[in-house]
């Protein structure tokens, strides 16, 4: 037994995992703290009949006497792309009634350089009339779990971790080598730690920006991007990124928070947002090219019902956060089409909640005649399906239309 009584607050995508690697040492006392019940009860009802057994509350006064808490809420960004630190800030009030001195507090949250020493901890000192770094210690480990990725995981991934002074560091270090089998990173600074997150994933979305941008200069000249992908991708230091709609809670969110620290500092990162506005731009360039298509087709045109495979953000998981399939449906009911969503993996009400899209069945499917289906994510779960064959004459998969 090791006197880690950890708690992680905000038991989402990032939280559970996080909880489930913690139980696997036995001498962690852990537990699972998140402001919505019906998470809660939905998380227990998934493991009521495992052997893993999470200790999961809505009730702050269950986690109180923690001494380590791990902060793992939601970073989004609000209508205007600008970050929303809104339930940091609940989460910092609340640590702010129960941190007691000794206490160590981590934030996991993806946010910009500074955010966590300039914003996240005055509020829980303002709240504890305790001192920061002296009366409870606390540091920044970004995570860099990929939803969907059953190979790379929290265990088999380095964690980056970062405190606020180096003795706290290699404390923060320690706790994490409590999961079994992790590597850990220790960097020089929280800043550092902060600013590594933003940098792997603004990274990804200006190569993803990039070979979108390739992709339509590929067929401008008649040559198909895969093809050049595929012989580029021979050379040694070719980094074989493919293009792509850009959704989801982090590549489509934290280049946001980056532009947020720079324009704070007077620096303007035009790269970083040219690559959001190509990104973002791709959407319409796609309802455009499947609508040319339905025009070029011999369908009747009183036929004006639009079928979209897939929904959640990307393959193989039920997220839906920043989807771009959204903005799809958009786009096609804007060209006067009804369009209907087929996703098997993504929760109906969830979706009716987010976007007001009603997603169809596959029985109500097989009802109808579709002018068009696009494909806009291929999960593995659709291999056998062979929409094309029934319903409707025109098939195409996203990629034919990037
Ligand atoms: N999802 C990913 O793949 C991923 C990867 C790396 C980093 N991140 C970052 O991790 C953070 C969490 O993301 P996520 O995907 O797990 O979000 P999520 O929405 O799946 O989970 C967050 C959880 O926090 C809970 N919550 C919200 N406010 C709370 C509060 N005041 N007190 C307690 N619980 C509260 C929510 O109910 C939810 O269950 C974000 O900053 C995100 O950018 C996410």
């Amino acid at each position: 037994m090791n006197d880690n009584k950890i708690a992680v607050i905000g038991v989402g995508y990032v939280g559970l995992p996080l909880l489930e690697a913690f139980s696997a040492n036995k001498g962690n006392e852990i537990k699972g703290y998140d402001i919505s019940k019906d998470r809660i009860n939905d998380i227990r009802h998934r493991f009521a009949n495992s052997n893993t057994h999470l200790f999961l509350t809505s009730n702050i006064d269950d986690i109180a006497s923690s001494n380590i808490y791990i902060v793992t809420v939601p970073t989004p960004v609000d209508k205007n792309n600008k970050p929303d630190s809104t339930c940091l800030s609940i989460v910092c009030k609340m640590l702010g009634n129960i941190v007691k001195k000794g206490d160590t507090i981590i934030f996991e949250s993806t946010v910009y350089p500074t955010m966590t020493e300039n914003y996240c901890i005055p509020i829980i000192e303002a709240g504890s009339k305790l001192q920061a770094g002296k009366d409870f210690l606390y540091g920044y480990s970004p995570e860099r779990i990929n939803i969907g990725d059953s190979e790379h995981t929290i265990r088999n991934s380095i964690k980056i971790v970062a405190g606020c002074d180096e003795q706290t560091t290699i404390k923060i270090a320690d706790i994490y080598k409590s999961i079994p089998g992790l590597k850990v990173k220790m960097v020089a600074s929280i800043k550092v730690a902060e600013a590594a997150k933003l940098m792997e994933n603004t990274q990804r979305d200006i190569l993803i920006a990039f070979a979108n941008e390739y992709s339509e200069f590929c067929t401008q000249i008649g040559i198909n991007i895969n093809d050049v992908i595929a012989a580029a991708s021979t050379k040694w230091n070719f980094s074989q990124v493919y293009p792509g709609l850009v959704g989801g809670h982090c590549i489509s969110v934290d280049p946001y928070y980056l532009l947020q620290k720079a324009c704070e500092i007077g620096l303007s990162l035009p790269l970083v947002s040219t690559a959001r506005m190509v990104n973002e731009n791709k959407v319409s360039k796609v309802v455009d090219r499947f609508v040319e298509k339905l025009h070029n087709t011999d369908i009747p045109t009183e036929n004006n019902k639009i079928l979209i495979v897939g929904f959640s953000y990307k393959k193989n998981c039920a997220d839906i956060r920043n989807t771009k399939v959204a903005n799809l449906v958009k786009g096609f009911k804007n060209y006067g089409y009804i369009v209907d969503v087929y996703d098997p993996l993504v929760n109906k009400h969830a979706a009716e909640k987010m976007y007001g899209i009603h997603l169809v069945t596959k029985e109500e499917l097989s009802h109808h005649q579709y002018r068009g289906i696009l494909e806009a994510v291929h999960h593995d779960a659709f291999q056998n399906l062979h929409f094309e064959d029934s319903i409707s004459k025109l098939f195409l998969k996203i990629e034919q239309l990037l």
